[in-house]
């Protein structure tokens, strides 16, 4: 993957996943020997859409290898506010940095910059359809929680029409294989047809749409909650009837298996109560933790500098 751009997981094949994950663990308990693997390099992180955790995430991931960071927060700090192109853009700051992680309110933006960069691009996000960094934050959340990543039982929930992080998961998860998918929206925000029917074509794996989280909650070992995407309303009188449809509190906790995990991208709104923050189940805070680590592994890897003292196992290739 050294030099390779990446616009969605499918760019990247399942052993170099496992890799990445088993990366990020080594880089958890090896923080002091990492911390000079990426000197000299330079990550721009190019921003045209509201982002806290993203776009700090990969910033201090970059930081924490001993590499340097670039960028914008926010399109009408660039260039764009004068009508350059991405295409422009990109061109431009890849003749200063090594890396780039792009965040664009447009689906499609972060493969029209990785035709364009001379280095390589990672999306941090393009609008409604894909998020891959937060896929690999999901699954280092999973697999620390299950030991696996496959035969789940994994319900999404809230918005799956706009929400690109579930695109990437149920996209990603398919690939892996042995998923049962429980898609809990109301009828509204629905999942896209492309990623039904990419479930569809993945033979150990299958879902069922539902529209009450208490009725399946009790099913499933995941629960990955969303947040109703305001930015990508038409109309703000849905937004205000849909964006409190499901609450996640500490009832509806007590139907759920006692080693179910709550994920959630974060932000939240109202989706889960502050309650539900103490309940052991709740894993949101570490899938932050881990989606740190994971864009230290993904940017060392894409880089092509080794980590120190690191090798890969058999047992990860197996
Ligand atoms: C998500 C995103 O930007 O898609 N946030 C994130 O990157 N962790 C989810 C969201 O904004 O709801």
């Amino acid at each position: 993957m050294v030099g390779s751009s990446v616009v969605t997981l499918d760019n990247i094949p399942i052993p170099e996943i496992r890799v990445l994950l088993d990366k990020a663990q080594y880089i958890d308990s090896h923080r002091k020997e990492v911390a000079n693997t990426c000197t000299g390099r330079v990550l721009a992180t190019l921003f045209y859409e509201p982002s806290t955790r993203t776009r700090l995430s990969f910033e201090t991931a970059m930081l924490r290898l001993g590499g340097k960071v670039i960028g914008f927060a926010g399109a009408q700090l660039s260039s764009a506010t004068k009508g350059e192109t991405i295409h422009d853009t990109v061109k431009v700051v890849s003749q200063y940095a090594d890396l780039i992680a792009m965040r664009h309110p447009k689906e499609g933006a972060a493969l029209v910059a990785a035709h364009s960069s001379d280095v390589p691009v990672i999306n941090a996000g393009d609008g409604g359809h894909m998020h891959p960094t937060q896929t690999l934050a999901d699954l280092s959340t999973i697999q620390a929680r299950f030991g696996r990543v496959t035969d789940l039982t994994v319900g999404l929930c809230g918005d799956l029409t706009f929400g690109r992080t579930v695109h990437s998961l149920i996209e990603t998860l398919c690939r892996f294989g042995n998923i049962r998918f429980v898609l809990i929206s109301p009828d509204e925000l629905k999942t896209p047809q492309y990623v039904l029917d990419r479930i569809d074509a993945s033979p150990t794996c299958s879902y069922v749409e539902a529209k009450d989280l208490s009725a399946v909650i009790g099913d499933l070992d995941v629960l990955y909650m969303t947040r109703v995407q305001q930015e990508r309303f038409f109309n703000e009188d849905d937004y205000l009837r849909l964006r409190d449809t499901y609450i996640l509190d500490t009832a509806k906790m007590r139907l759920a298996k006692p080693k179910m995990a709550v994920l959630h991208p974060l932000p939240r709104v109202n989706e889960i109560a502050k309650e539900v923050d103490d309940d052991p189940r709740a894993a949101y805070f570490e899938q932050v933790r881990r989606g740190m680590l994971m864009r230290m592994a993904l940017e060392s890897s894409v880089l092509g500098d080794e980590l120190p003292g690191y090798e890969t196992s058999k047992e990860v290739l197996a």
